[in-house]
Order: structure tokens, then C-alpha cells, then sequence
């Protein structure tokens, strides 16, 4: 095997064309990690926040950008029992996805489901562990809750509105467009809000208020959730696409008896990650080796069009997930 590899790396802090190709050294599998041969890269938008500087990997994570992969495991390091060389895989990763090679730890590797190919796998691990970890295991949706999700479009929404209708949730969403909307619906939402013509908060009060309310638009919505949520309700904010600032009555938030929380995956210790692991293996993976849910894949582009996906993705028309071609 060669000790170099292609890579697409973030030449200095900008819009999509500082993603360069270049070669970088192949990394090396440390105690409990894995060395993946990439297939396919997941396009995130955490990658684009990175790129522009306002993201910045933890410490000990590589420089590169890409947060999840498929791919084949090409190597294991010390103290890795669960798998083996040739396995087929699809990974949360600690960043490095967009390359040839990619290191992670063991336990945050999921087996490529049954019937998936490798496109459709490396679209999983970042949505599925993001919707997991907020909707159910913190924001805690029971059956027969209303769910309102925003961006239903989204990487993100797609899932959580399959993941939240599979578990007999009431799913409400918005989204920019009615062709949007409409791919909303077909995934489960009972309701999908094209938020330019109509008011979520309107609807949801009419329903009788959202119970859980997943959050990525910060801004003017965060004080219009509340207002659109109902007595002990739950707010989890996963990303402020329009700001992380906002005035809040909070006397909203003692009489209704709200929770707002909120969570980022990649901080989070690798134990935290195998814990998401292990209850997705457990509760989601048999759903996509039976296909009751799968990922809605928008575009594939090849590693070295990174720039191309990563313009596509902050135009806001994709519907779904955009990958790269490894
Ligand atoms: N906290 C975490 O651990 C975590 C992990 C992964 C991702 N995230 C966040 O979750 C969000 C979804 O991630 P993703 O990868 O699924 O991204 P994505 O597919 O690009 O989703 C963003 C969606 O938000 C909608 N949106 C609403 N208001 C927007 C605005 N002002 N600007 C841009 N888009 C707007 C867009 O659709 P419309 O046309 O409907 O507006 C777009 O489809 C991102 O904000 C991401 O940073 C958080």
C-alpha cells in the first residue's frame, strides 16, 4: 500500500473553492481505531461552517473535512475485536472523510445494512446519530406525540421525519419550497409547512401545540417555538442557520413548563459516540436492513468536485443528502 492518498483539504478559511485536492499522508490506526477505505464521504453542513472558519475540528481530530463514510475496513489497530479487515462499513468519523483513507474509533462504525450500497450508507452516520441522540435518547418523543421538525428537507429532517413517523410520532415540518413539502409528506409528515406562504406557529397551535420541537434555525424562530409549543413541552436546538441570539419571554417558558435544550455531536466524548452507536445497532439498523426507512440521496459529486457539493449544499436546493465519490 502506498503511504500517500488523496485528500480534499480546506487551503485556508473561505467559501467552497478553498477546497483543495492534494496528497496527504495515509493515517494510521491507533489502539481501538479502525483504517477505512473510503467508498463514499457524507457532505454535511458542519463541513461548510468548518471550511468558512467557524467550525473548527476538536484538537485531536484531523484538519480534513468529512464527518462520516462508507467504505471497506482496510486495516485495525490494536484492541479491535468487533471488526476485520474487508468488513463493510459506515462510520461516524472525528473529521478526514473526504479522502481515500480514514481513521475512527472502532465502536463508532455501523455494518453497511442490508440491501444499502455504499452511496446510500455513507449518507447515514451523521444524520442518524444527530436525529437519534436529540430526538429521542434527549428530546425524549414518545408515540403519538406532535413532532415538529424544521428544515424537513434537510439531511437532518429526512431522517428525523421517518425516524419520528416509524415510532408513531405525529410529524409536522417546514420547508422552503412546496416540491419540499411534498417530499416531506411522502417520507410520513402529517403536515409539512411551506414556511414562505405559512406560519408554523399558527398551525401547531391549532393542533394543540408541538410536545418536541427539533431545532438548525436559531434566530426568530427559537421565541415563535415557544409560542408553537404546548404545556411541558421539549426545544432542542441543533444548529442556528439564522443566529444563536434571540429575546425570549421566559415567563413562556415557566407557564408552559418548557425544557429547551440543545447538543453537538462532535464534541462529544468517544464513549458518548459509542453509546449513540450501540442504541442505533439495537433500535434503528434493524429499520434499514428491513428498508422501512433509508436515506434520500439529492447528488453525488466526486471527491474532487468537493466545491461543487459544498456550493450545491448552501444554495438550500437539495432535497436530502449529498455525498462524494471517493
Ligand atoms: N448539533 C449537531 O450535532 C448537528 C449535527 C449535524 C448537523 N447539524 C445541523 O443541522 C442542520 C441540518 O444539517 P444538514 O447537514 O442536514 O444540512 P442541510 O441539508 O443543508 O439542511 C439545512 C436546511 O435548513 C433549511 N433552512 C431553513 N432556514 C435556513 C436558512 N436561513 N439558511 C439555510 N438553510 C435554511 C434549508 O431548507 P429550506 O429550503 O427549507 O430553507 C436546508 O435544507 C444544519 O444546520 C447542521 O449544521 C447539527
Amino acid at each position: 500500500m502506498s503511504s500517500v492518498m488523496r485528500a480534499v483539504e480546506i487551503s485556508t478559511p473561505g467559501g467552497p473553492e478553498v477546497l483543495k485536492l492534494i496528497q496527504a499522508p495515509i493515517p494510521t490506526p491507533a489502539y481501538g481505531e479502525i483504517l477505512i477505505k473510503t467508498a463514499y464521504a457524507g457532505v454535511n453542513r458542519p463541513d461548510a461552517l468548518q471550511r468558512a472558519g467557524a467550525y473548527a475540528p476538536p484538537p485531536s481530530a484531523s484538519p480534513l473535512p468529512g464527518l462520516e463514510a462508507s467504505g471497506e475496513v482496510a486495516a485495525v489497530g490494536e484492541g479491535v475485536t468487533q471488526w476485520k479487515k474487508g468488513d463493510q462499513v459506515c462510520a461516524l468519523l472525528p473529521g478526514g472523510g473526504y479522502a481515500e483513507y480514514v481513521t475512527t474509533p472502532a465502536a463508532h462504525a455501523l455494518r453497511v445494512p442490508k440491501g444499502m450500497d455504499m452511496r446510500q450508507a455513507a449518507c447515514l452516520p451523521e444524520a442518524y446519530y444527530t436525529v437519534w441522540s436529540n430526538v429521542f435518547m434527549r428530546g425524549g418523543l414518545t408515540a403519538g406525540e406532535r413532532f415538529l421538525v424544521h428544515g424537513g428537507s434537510s439531511g437532518i429532517g429526512t431522517t428525523a421525519i421517518q425516524l419520528a413517523t416509524h415510532f408513531g410520532a405525529r410529524v409536522f415540518t417546514t420547508a422552503g419550497s412546496d416540491e419540499k413539502c411534498a417530499v416531506c409528506t411522502d417520507l410520513g409528515a402529517e403536515r409539512a409547512i411551506n414556511y414562505k406562504d405559512e406560519d408554523f406557529v399558527e398551525v401547531m397551535k391549532a393542533e394543540g401545540g408541538a410536545n418536541l420541537v427539533l431545532d438548525m434555525v436559531g434566530g426568530s424562530y427559537i421565541a415563535r417555538n415557544i409560542r408553537a409549543m404546548a404545556n411541558d413541552a421539549r426545544m432542542v436546538h441543533i444548529a442556528f442557520l439564522t443566529g444563536p441570539k434571540a429575546e425570549i419571554n421566559f415567563a413562556q417558558i415557566m407557564a408552559k413548563r418548557l425544557t429547551v435544550t440543545g447538543s453537538t455531536l462532535r464534541p462529544q466524548s468517544d464513549l458518548a459516540k459509542a453509546k449513540i452507536a450501540e442504541e442505533l445497532a439495537e433500535k434503528v439498523w434493524p429499520l434499514l436492513n428491513a428498508g422501512t426507512v433509508k436515506p434520500v440521496l439529492d447528488q453525488v459529486f466526486a471527491l474532487e468536485d468537493a466545491a461543487a457539493a459544498h456550493a450545491r449544499m448552501e444554495s438550500s436546493t437539495h432535497i436530502g443528502k449529498i455525498c462524494l465519490e471517493v
